[in-house]
């Protein structure tokens, strides 16, 4: 069986923080169109290594990276490297929902905007297909001049995750996208995740290892700034090489 092409792969990346290391030599493939999750204790560098995807740390200050991050085939590293059309195609929703203090549509139209698009029958196309795909349509269609701050927390990171799929982007980074939410809010994430894996390809940092085991199809464990084992989720859950990653999964620590 053909395996995937790989659409995001880091080769010996480190990161520091000032003087303090935060990534290790990290070393993945990540395959296209499937979900890698991202687990390990707290502090171990889960967010840290999913902001290097989309160059996120590039806002934080005294923060420096070695190594490449390759992306169709280029070091997003590299100086020649657009960071906003870069954040286009690789597009981020956070642990806690944070849609813009305006209507669901600005909300949503808000990169295309950025992106040049004015012509409203596109901009309103935008709005329902990306509605759809993450499963929103039905509830607020009739509402979409209404304030976002006034949805419910689990519908405004639906939302967020609209406004990612708006710009067409080709790869979704999710840092706990359900730990502010409740355990239905979180099953509809879920499902949306496994629907969005047929055009996306995601990577998802979550602390639940049930959810880890039901959303993903890679696994890859993290323990103070290092990768430790990576492969398929069934074999990280079921027989895992080293130690850590089994006391980790089994809730003996972390
Ligand atoms: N902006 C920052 N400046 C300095 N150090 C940071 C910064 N962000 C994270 N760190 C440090 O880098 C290390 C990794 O942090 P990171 O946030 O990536 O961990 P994490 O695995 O996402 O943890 P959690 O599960 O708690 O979210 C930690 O030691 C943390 O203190
Ligand atoms: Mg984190």
């Amino acid at each position: 069986m053909a395996e995937n092409k790989i659409e995001i792969e880091s080769r010996g990346l480190n990161l520091w923080y000032g003087d303090a290391q935060a990534l290790k030599n990290i070393t993945i493939a990540m395959p296209k169109n499937k979900v890698t999750a991202i687990i390990g204790p707290s502090g171990c560098g889960k967010s840290t290594f999913i902001r290097c995807i989309n160059r996120m740390n590039d806002l934080i200050k005294d923060c420096r990276v070695t190594g490449e991050l390759l992306f169709e085939d280029e070091n997003i590293y590299d100086r020649v490297v657009d960071v906003v059309m870069l954040r286009k195609k690789i597009g981020m929703v956070f642990q806690k929902p944070n849609p813009f203090p305006m209507s669901i549509y600005d909300n949503i139209t808000y990169g295309p905007r950025l992106h040049g698009i004015r012509n409203k029958e596109e901009l309103d196309e935008i709005v329902e297909e990306t509605l759809k795909s993450s499963a929103l349509w039905h509830e607020i269609h009739d509402k979409l001049d209404k304030s976002a701050l006034d949805l419910s927390g689990g519908q405004q990171q639906r939302l967020c995750i609209a406004r990612t799929l708006a710009v067409k982007p080709k790869v979704i980074l999710f840092d706990e996208p359900c730990s502010a939410l409740d355990p239905i809010s979180t099953a509809k994430i879920e499902d949306l995740i496994n629907n969005l894996k047929r055009d996306y390809t995601i990577v998802i940092v979550t602390h639940n290892m049930q959810q880890a085991a039901r959303v993903s199809d890679y696994t890859a464990f993290f323990l103070l700034g290092e990768l430790i084992e990576f492969g398929k989720t069934k074999q990280i859950f079921e027989m895992p090489e080293e130690t850590s990653t089994e006391d980790y999964i089994t809730g003996r620590f972390g």
